[in-house]
């Protein structure tokens, strides 16, 4: 089962994937390509350490989104990914990628979806005062953080809690959560029917 990581900057997710894939913590699933937006950032550093393929580019070097989107779905098709896991990709996808992996494709998002979409979310459930926040996975389709839910984790606030703390302890969350889910998907366990997602036992 063959997934292809999209990501635009740090990597602490891929990271958490490659350490779980070489744990056997993926199931059966290897990570064949990262893509990545940013051919600078460290997430790029830590796929050629690790021996991962990279199909790196600059969206300024094409006119539309869709341009470089037909090059990746070319890149993804050659490579038989199964999976796309979008790992703090900070980009909108349309419809060139979208259609085709329709249900195929998943997002992690630092919040308990629908609230906080969108940037900032650990930072947007702080200033709230919310008692209860966490992460989502979810497949993505054409909207921003809208797709329907795989999984979710609650993270509560604590007595004397930091932003600080909370984004470890978020972040942590994602870490545990994320390659589960694609452990599930691996092992085909994920049924989707509309917005409703389901995990077989
Ligand atoms: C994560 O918090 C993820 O939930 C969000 O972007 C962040 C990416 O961090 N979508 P990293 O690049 O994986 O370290």
């Amino acid at each position: 089962y063959r997934i292809a990581v999209f990501a635009s900057g740090q990597g602490s997710n891929f990271q958490a994937l490659l350490d779980a894939s070489r744990a056997a913590g993926l199931g059966s699933a290897e990570i064949v390509l990262l893509v990545c937006d940013k051919p600078l950032a460290p997430v790029a550093e830590r796929a050629r350490q690790a021996g991962v393929d990279t199909f790196l580019f600059n969206p300024k070097d094409y006119e539309r989104r869709e341009d470089y989107e037909a090059e990746i779905a070319a890149e993804l098709e050659r490579r038989e990914v199964d999976l796309i896991v979008l790992a703090g990709y900070m980009r909108l996808l349309t419809a060139v990628l979208v259609d085709r992996y329709m249900g195929r494709m998943i997002n992690i998002h630092p919040s308990l979806l629908p609230a906080f979409p969108g940037k900032n979310a650990i930072g947007q459930a702080w200033d709230y005062g919310v008692k209860v926040t966490g992460v989502t996975v979810h497949l993505v389709d054409g909207g921003m953080d809208t797709g329907p839910v795989v999984a979710q984790e609650a993270v509560p606030l604590l007595a004397d809690d930091s932003l600080d703390a909370l984004e470890e302890r978020i972040h942590a969350a994602e870490k545990k959560l994320y390659p589960q889910v694609v452990s599930w998907f691996a092992e085909g366990r994920v049924i989707v029917d509309g917005r409703k997602v389901t995990v077989l036992q």
